[in-house]
């Protein structure tokens, strides 16, 4: 059976979704995770995008073994030399450069001639080639391109030393069929000199299907994204693929060297980090999935699981909601499950994450794998704690105005503040707004409940803006107002740790 290469780009086009940017102790989470599921390579960014990226890409490939690392060049000199520079600490690495081909991309965006892209792709290739040996090109607009130009510059990269040639469905504008068709043509004329790779979005809700006819005809790499994020509606999603390829081998043939039991994991993991949910009815990964609400279908399962179920909800990582600790676990258990869930904390992350499971271990009986992923999610980024609540205190009711009194930690000196307001958490806020002074603004709030029952764990998500600097900020408690008030709180915190050292003390 054929293996077809995991190609992940969550970490760059994944992150031009929309609201997807991540610091990068948040890309090496994913990254690691990412390893650990088994993908061949991840494109780590754009390391000529921002210092911010190529900081990005080269700690990644310092730090994350086991995957090519890939960075993303245009075809121009100084990204080839910039990905390069990112890439190079990494044990297998490898420079993606792209160049437009359709009519419509080189008249109208890059004004050059189908006879200047080619030999620029070309000179560059060749260039990507001297500073490393794994090189992939990915002429931009394939699908829109002309077939016998785009067959054309596919040969002559190779010709160059490109081993993988991309294309790429950039604008999510083919069909199945069509492509099927074009990467056939492709194949036929390169045979094995090189690998083919696609790269399909999903404007027209295609991306996976385009990616799946591509598979049956010829092409060895498949781009994608955990949760399908990515530019516009967003990449080809990496469990569609995965979980189609293994439920239906008997059609496809063809394999991937994913451990799907890694893939909730994975899907939970980013939502955590970009705050971007996941649509409930989403395949595989939506909450909705494998929940059966029809009596029909749910008298069948309960005689026999074929009757409506494909695929086992475990094949995916995902348990019977199971009960793992309690309130008399130690901290050993404590930080053998935060493994088994694929975090790694510093030790000084560990110890807030023991305290704030011992506080939910008091106040909950039943702790669950979901409410622990919650409580350390808070952590994930590692933001230095600016700002810490002590101690918070609500009155409200039916009739009586909402009065918040809270105690602030502020750079190590405990300071007291009182609120009023419209709800409980505007009275929060208002108390927090008091002591930290913050000009940040509020645009998104979210609320939702983590497992089931009135004790369950409530999450907290809130977006702040201040002076184009953006935070994401996440709480947990049973208690939804203290989890509004650690979700602010850790935003402040993270806007903090954007701040310049001469703006903290304004
Ligand atoms: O969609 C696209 O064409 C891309 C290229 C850079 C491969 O993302
Ligand atoms: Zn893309």
């Amino acid at each position: 059976m054929r293996t077809i290469k995991i190609f992940d780009t969550t970490l760059r086009d994944g992150e031009q979704s929309p609201g997807a940017s991540m610091n990068v102790d948040e890309k090496i989470q994913i990254a690691r995770q990412l390893v650990k599921m088994g993908v061949d390579i991840i494109e780590a960014g754009f390391p000529v995008a921002s210092p911010g990226d190529f900081e990005a890409v080269k700690k990644i490939a310092g730090e994350v073994g086991g995957a090519t690392i890939a960075g993303l060049a245009r075809a121009r000199e100084e990204d080839i030399k910039r990905a390069w520079e990112a890439i190079r600490g990494a044990q297998k690495k490898r420079i993606h450069t792209f160049h437009s081909t359709s009519d419509i991309h080189l008249k109208y965006q890059f004004r050059v001639s189908r006879e200047e892209a080619l030999k620029r792709s070309v000179e560059m290739v060749k260039y990507a080639r001297s500073l490393v040996e794994d090189v992939e090109f990915s002429p931009m607009d394939a699908t829109r391109t002309d077939v016998s130009y785009l067959i054309e510059v596919v040969m002559a990269v190779i010709a160059a030393g490109a081993s993988t040639v991309n294309i790429p469905d950039t604008v999510g504008y083919t069909a199945p069929d069509e492509f099927g068709r074009l990467i056939r043509a492709v194949k036929d004329k390169i045979g094995d000199t090189a690998v083919i790779s696609v790269h399909c979005h999903n404007d027209l809700g295609l991306a996976v299907a385009n990616s799946l006819s591509a598979i049956l005809n010829g092409a060895g790499q498949v781009e994608c994204t955990i949760n399908g994020i990515g530019e516009r509606a967003g990449n080809c999603s990496m469990e569609e693929i995965v979980m189609n390829l293994v439920t239906r081998k008997d059609f496809y043939k063809a394999k991937t060297n994913i451990k799907t039991k890694q893939i909730i994991r994975t899907s939970r993991l980013l939502t955590r980090i970009t705050g971007i949910q996941v649509q409930p009815n989403k395949a595989i990964v939506g909450a909705n999935a494998f929940a059966h609400e029809s009596g029909i279908h749910q008298d069948g399962l309960l005689k026999e699981k074929l009757t409506y179920e494909i695929m086992k909800p475990a094949d995916i990582g995902l348990k019977e909601t199971e009960l793992v600790l309690g309130k008399h676990s130690g901290r050993h258990a404590f930080k053998t499950r935060i493994k088994e869930l694929g975090y790694e904390l510093e030790p000084a992350g560990l110890e807030t994450a023991f305290e704030k499971f011992k506080r939910l271990a008091d106040q909950k009986k039943d702790i669950f794998d979901e409410d622990i992923e919650a409580l350390i999610s808070e952590g994930v980024g590692r933001i230095p704690e600016t700002y810490g609540i002590v101690d918070l205190s609500i009155i409200s009711g039916i009739g009586i105005k909402p009065t918040a009194a809270l105690k602030l930690n502020v750079k190590g000196k405990v300071v007291d503040s009182v609120g009023h307001g419209d709800g409980p958490v505007d009275a929060v806020y208002r108390a927090i707004v008091a002591v930290t002074r913050t000009k940040s603004v509020l645009t998104k709030f979210e609320v939702k409940s983590i497992t089931g029952g009135t004790d369950a764990l409530g999450e907290v998500l809130v977006s702040l803006e201040e002076g184009g600097r953006k935070a994401r900020g996440q709480g947990a408690d049973t208690d939804i107002i203290v989890a509004a008030a650690r979700a602010y709180v850790n935003a402040l915190n993270k806007l903090a740790a954007k701040k310049l050292p001469q703006e903290m003390d304004k």
